[in-house]
């Protein structure tokens, strides 16, 4: 089977921050995961480089769009490295490949009698590049999101029939109950189709940075019609010669924040239907990270800088924790004192220890090889099910209950050290067995966590698994038992040492 994965392009106004880097991780995650599971994957992330936000933040610069883009786009492409991501593509809007296939898609939009030209009229947010519905200002004409005062547009310019997809997409919606996930966002998305469907600009008069209109070059696409297709321009030159939409289109997951909800339930389904594509299997809409209580936002100066965080404490820390402390699909604070806190009591004392315990008693009590006994029926039982459970969270996109199940099982083997105290057997010459049986599950069993938690820190997980001499990282080999004994272990430095 194939998946395909991808996350929103950015904007290159600004520096990359931790709420860019923590949609590319999630994807990432899930990317991983399905790799394990056999999958024939796909994952895409980029920049998105045309319209109102980056002329304006370029002017503000003293450069031209290009040049901020030029400067930009490669910070991204550095903070997706260093955070672990193993993106099969990089799609910079600004890409020729890119814009000649826009046009193409467009213009048969245009041609299947999806366009017509017309008068735009009424507010615009320049930071969001969005017309905004009245349904959508804040007080006082402001932007919700940006909290600016929204411009009063009046310009000619190239509409988009969205108001006949009403009924499509109201069919689609009753169709595909997991077309949006979570409920709430469906729920959301569907409130907004029911209130009426207005039709909305395609292109833009008034702004020249951005792609073409092939029937009247005097206009550009609009930024989000341009921006939208990139899921499916990629497919077409990522692979020189190569075409991979039949492979991999539709996609499987395409993970985006919950500011940018309307585009990808509403606009894309309908840019999608009215140039012959499917549309995708699920968008999954993930919440704000928020600082102080306000969204983290480079306007706002509230950022956590990930490199800066990435630097001290690794790439695994950073991605552990995003996806542990704010439950995926939900708002949820960060702070430097939560990280550290989590860093020391989770990864470093839950696992970092329980895996140089294992490690060690290993290596001092059997000369640095797993015996090769069966496994205790005890933790083994509170194993059973485990893969399928996260599995069926990943599933769904569900990333931090998925963590959390197996996070359940890193505590469980703590206790389980605890309750057979291996240095007391190896006390006593007649319990070797139960020794034997003690080492053997415990090193299995850090060894399923490990696989499990591959996808979430993978650096971390192929540096203990080869320790354990059992560097396998397929999901079904996630099975507690499922590998024998007799697997010589290596000695390694702590897996998160104090920074
Ligand atoms: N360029 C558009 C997306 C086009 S996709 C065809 C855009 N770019 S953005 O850079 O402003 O935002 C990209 C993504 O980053 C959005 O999904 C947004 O929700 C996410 N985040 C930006 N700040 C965020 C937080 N503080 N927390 C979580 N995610 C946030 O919109």
């Amino acid at each position: 089977m194939s998946f395909y994965v991808t996350t929103p392009i950015y904007y290159v106004n600004a520096a990359p921050h931790l709420g860019h880097a923590y949609t590319t991780i999630g994807a990432d995650i899930l990317a991983r995961h399905m790799r394990q599971r056999g999958e024939d994957v796909f994952f895409l992330t980029g920049t998105d480089e045309h319209g109102e936000p980056v002329v304006q933040a370029a002017e503000r610069e003293g450069i031209t769009p290009r040049e901020l883009g030029d400067a930009n786009a490669p910070r991204f492409r550095e903070l997706m490295d260093r955070a672990g991501v193993s993106n099969d593509f990089f799609i910079r809007t600004t890409d020729p490949e890119h814009e000649a296939r826009v046009q193409e898609i467009l213009q048969r939009v245009n041609d299947n009698g999806h366009v017509y030209p017309g008068t735009y009229e009424g507010w615009y947010c320049p930071r969001c590049a969005d017309f905004k519905t009245d349904t959508e200002l804040g007080p006082d004409n402001t932007c919700p999101i940006h909290g600016i005062p929204l411009d009063w547009q009046q310009e000619e310019n190239y509409f988009f029939r969205l108001s006949t997809f009403q009924e499509p997409l109201e069919q689609l919606y009753a169709e595909r109950p997991d077309f949006v996930l979570p409920q709430a966002r469906f729920n959301e998305a569907l409130a907004f189709i029911r209130g009426g469907l207005a039709d909305v600009s395609l292109s833009r008069a008034k702004i020249t940075w951005g792609v073409p209109v092939p029937w009247d070059p005097s206009q550009v696409f609009y930024v989000w019609f341009d921006a939208l297709l990139n899921y499916v321009t990629a497919l077409t030159y990522a692979r020189p010669g190569e075409d991979l939409i039949a492979r991999y289109w539709p996609p499987s997951f395409q993970l985006i924040g919950k500011d940018i909800l309307k585009f990808h339930a509403v606009y894309w389904p309908a840019l999608l239907m009215a140039a012959g594509y499917d549309v995708p299997r699920h968008l999954f809409v993930h919440g704000f990270l928020l600082m102080q209580g306000e969204k983290m936002s480079k306007s706002l100066g509230n950022v956590l800088d990930p490199l800066a965080v990435i630097e001290r404490f690794g790439a695994d820390a950073l991605r552990y924790y995003c996806f542990r402390d704010v439950s995926f699909g939900q708002d949820g604070s960060v702070s430097t004192a939560d990280f550290e806190t989590r860093y020391e009591t989770e990864l470093a004392n839950e696992l970092g220890n329980l895996a140089s315990r294992t490690l060690a008693m290993v290596e001092r009590y059997r000369g640095g090889v797993v015996p090769d006994a069966g496994v205790d029926p005890e933790p083994a039982a509170d194993f059973d099910g485990l893969v399928g459970l996260v599995r069926d969270r990943l599933d769904r996109a569900d990333l931090t209950a998925a963590l959390d199940e197996i996070w359940q099982r890193v505590r469980r083997l703590n206790r389980y050290v605890e309750e057979r105290a291996p240095w007391q057997l190896a006390r006593s010459d007649d319990r070797a067995d139960e020794l034997d049986l003690t080492l053997r599950s415990l090193a299995e069993g850090l060894r399923v966590v490990t696989v499990l938690l591959y996808p979430y820190i993978p650096g971390t997980a192929e540096r203990l698994l080869q320790a354990l001499g059992q560097p396998g990282l397929e999901l079904e080999g996630a099975r507690f038992g499922a590998r024998g004994g007799g697997a010589r272990v290596a000695g390694i430095p702590p897996l998160f040492p104090k920074p």
